[in-house]
This record gives C-alpha cells, sequence and structure tokens, in this order.
C-alpha cells in the first residue's frame, strides 16, 4: 500500500504556502493572476450592486403599496373579543373576589376601575374629542376632517357610566355588596357591529349559576347600549384619540353572593360560538363578596 500523503516538514508547508501567496513562476497571487482578481472583484462588486437594488427596489414598492392608515395584515378576527375589569385572575378564570369590610380588598378593585378610566376623564375627553357625534348612526368618514389630517372619534366621557361612573360613590359600589364591572368590546378596524341601524349593540348579562344570588342588574348608559356613533374604527393612525364605548354593570348580590356571571354583546354581526376564542362576543367571570 502506498501511503496517500507524503509526510511534510514544516519548512516545507511554509514554503508551499509562500508559493500560495505569491508564484512568481506563472505571476499568480492566491492561485489567481492579477488580472483575474481585478476582473473576479468587479464581478463581485457589479453582484452585490445588483443584489441590494433589488432588495431595495423591492422594499420601495411595498413601503409604497402599503396604506398607513390600516394594517395591512390585520387579525384574522372577524368579531371582536370582550374583556371585563377589573379584571382579576383566579387560577385561570377571571375572579372578582373581594371582602367588603376589609378596606384593602374593596380598594384594589376601585382603583384597577379608576385607573381604566384615566383616558374616558371627562375633562380629557372634552378636550380631544370635541366633536358634537349624531347620536344613532354610524360615523361614517371618508375624508380625513379632522386636526392634523385625521378623522374625529365621538367622546366617551366616565359620567357616561351614572351610579357607575366612580364619580359619585368612589369605591364603585365595592364597600357594599353592588359592585360595578365595566365591559369593553375590542376594536376591530371598520367593523360594523349591526345591519340595521336602529339595533346598536348592547350588553346582556346572564347569571350561569347562583341566579338567586343577583337581585337586580343594572346598566349604565341605559340599556347596557354601545352607540352607533363610535363605530367604525378607522385605526390608530387616523382616529388617535379613539376610546372604546363601554357598559358598566352593577350587581346587587344578596344571600350567598356568589355568581358565575356571562356578558355578552348582542348584535347581529357579533358571534359567540368560537370554540378556539372563549373571549369572542363575550366574557364569562365569577363575582364574589364576603364580609
Ligand atoms: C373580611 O375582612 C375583615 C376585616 O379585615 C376580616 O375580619 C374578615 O375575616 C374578612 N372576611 C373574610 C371572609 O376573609
Ligand atoms: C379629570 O381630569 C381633571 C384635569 O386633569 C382632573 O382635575 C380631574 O380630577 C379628573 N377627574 C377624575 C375623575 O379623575
Ligand atoms: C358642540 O355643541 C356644543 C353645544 O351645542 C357647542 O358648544 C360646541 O361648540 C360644539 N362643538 C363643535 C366641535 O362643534
Ligand atoms: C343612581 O343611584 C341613586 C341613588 O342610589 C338613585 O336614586 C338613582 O335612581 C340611580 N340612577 C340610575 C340611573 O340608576
Ligand atoms: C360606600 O362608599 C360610599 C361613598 O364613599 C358611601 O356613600 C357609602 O355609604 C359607603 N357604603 C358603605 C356600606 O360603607
Ligand atoms: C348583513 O348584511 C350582509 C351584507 O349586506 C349580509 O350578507 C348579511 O346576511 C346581513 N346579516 C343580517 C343578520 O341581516
Ligand atoms: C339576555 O340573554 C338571555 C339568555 O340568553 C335571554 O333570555 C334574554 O332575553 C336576553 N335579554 C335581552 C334583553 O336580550
Amino acid at each position: 500500500m502506498a501511503t496517500l500523503k507524503e509526510k511534510r516538514t514544516c519548512g516545507q508547508r511554509c514554503e508551499d504556502f509562500g508559493r500560495f501567496v505569491w508564484n512568481s513562476d506563472d505571476g499568480t497571487c492566491m492561485g489567481r493572476t492579477p488580472e483575474k482578481w481585478v476582473y473576479i472583484s468587479l464581478y463581485y462588486v457589479a453582484f452585490y450592486v445588483v443584489m441590494t437594488s433589488l432588495f431595495s427596489l423591492a422594499i420601495y414598492v411595498l413601503m409604497y403599496t402599503l396604506d398607513p392608515y390600516r394594517p395591512d395584515y390585520q387579525d384574522r378576527l372577524k368579531s371582536p373579543g370582550v374583556m371585563v375589569w377589573p379584571d382579576t385572575y383566579g387560577e385561570e378564570d377571571i375572579e372578582i373576589f373581594y371582602n367588603t369590610s376589609d378596606k384593602a380588598s374593596w380598594m384594589k378593585m376601585s382603583n384597577i376601575l379608576h385607573k381604566f378610566l384615566i383616558p374616558y376623564n371627562d375633562t380629557h375627553q372634552h378636550g380631544c374629542n370635541n366633536f358634537n357625534c349624531t347620536q344613532g348612526m354610524y360615523f361614517i368618514q371618508n375624508s380625513f376632517s379632522g386636526p392634523d389630517h385625521t378623522k374625529w372619534a365621538c367622546p366617551f366621557m366616565q359620567s357616561m357610566l351614572g351610579n357607575c361612573s366612580g364619580l359619585g360613590d368612589p369605591t364603585f359600589g365595592y364597600n357594599s355588596t353592588m359592585p360595578c364591572v365595566i365591559i369593553k368590546m375590542n376594536r376591530i378596524i371598520d367593523f360594523l357591529p349591526s345591519n340595521h341601524s336602529d339595533r346598536p349593540p348592547y350588553v346582556n348579562c346572564t347569571i350561569l349559576d347562583g341566579k338567586d344570588n343577583v337581585d337586580k342588574i343594572e346598566y349604565f348608559p341605559d340599556r347596557g347600549i354601545m352607540d352607533m356613533s363610535y363605530f367604525p374604527y378607522y385605526g390608530k393612525q387616523a382616529q388617535p384619540t379613539y376610546v372604546n364605548p363601554l357598559v358598566a354593570v352593577r350587581f346587587s348580590l344578596v344571600r350567598e353572593k356568589q355568581a358565575k356571571i356571562q356578558c355578552q354583546v348582542v348584535s347581529d354581526k357579533i358571534s359567540y360560538q368560537n370554540v378556539h376564542d372563549p373571549y369572542e362576543g363575550k366574557v364569562i367571570f365569577y363575582l364574589k363578596a364576603v364580609k
């Protein structure tokens, strides 16, 4: 068997390498003549220039076709999700549990609501959404007639939540057994919740468990209606001052003072049956008051 490789000394290897870097016999440098090096460099320069141009062109075309006023890839959601505040969770469910005689306990709930309502401060809404909206109909805007090339947004004020606004009773009823919760429906760009202008979406809460423990359910604004003038939503850039309409619900707890409750936003274009999204169109929570 012949050895595949000759054993070479270190000196010989260095010499080989030297010859590779500059071979004076055929005038090559690292295996190529200087002339070839110039060609290959030019080739690569041209190659990268072309690649960069193509890339820039693609980005430019993409940017050019993007409408800054709406996301290109909207969420697949076609029906909005619904949330409840105070958003306090137990193991996995929303559990609004509090102790009427423990100030720290009910303050925690009322503080969550006060914080949540900061953008709805009447003074603030008067300042930033100073537009007289016509109630009871969609506020369709085809032009950008608001300040700084925006669209108008209708004001929603804390005071519209009446006895659940936190203005008259800063505890939102949590120092007693008449707690308020606030229901919010997520915004979806261009979504119109109903085909019929005389049927605005409204919140309907039902007691799933503990019917006897809930004496009365009150809605604010009246009948739990989300006025049509808050729809459609045109996106953050078009309507930077938009606020979601809210509905507050007050439950009068009696007897065992606990219940499993479902609040649903009812409208002909809102669905509830999505098994993959339990919050679609509705929210389920546990409410419990102890002494
Ligand atoms: C509620 O709070 C009061 C006062 O802190 C306390 O004495 C009572 O044990 C609490 N009730 C429950 C069920 O934890
Ligand atoms: C609303 O904002 C005004 C001015 O910033 C403030 O004086 C007022 O206390 C706020 N109202 C509430 C309920 O937080
Ligand atoms: C809205 O109406 C009120 C009272 O009718 C008026 O004082 C106010 O200037 C109006 N605002 C706008 C933006 O038209
Ligand atoms: C708000 O509460 C007060 C006092 O409890 C009551 O008289 C009034 O009718 C309530 N308002 C509404 C709209 O329920
Ligand atoms: C709860 O707080 C409100 C407002 O501070 C007060 O009017 C009411 O009497 C309180 N209720 C109880 C049961 O302490
Ligand atoms: C609402 O309108 C759309 C399109 O106009 C129609 O396809 C749909 O069936 C209507 N839905 C109801 C409940 O009327
Ligand atoms: C609220 O929902 C319940 C149960 O789905 C239903 O029986 C009731 O009629 C609804 N109320 C309104 C006002 O839609």
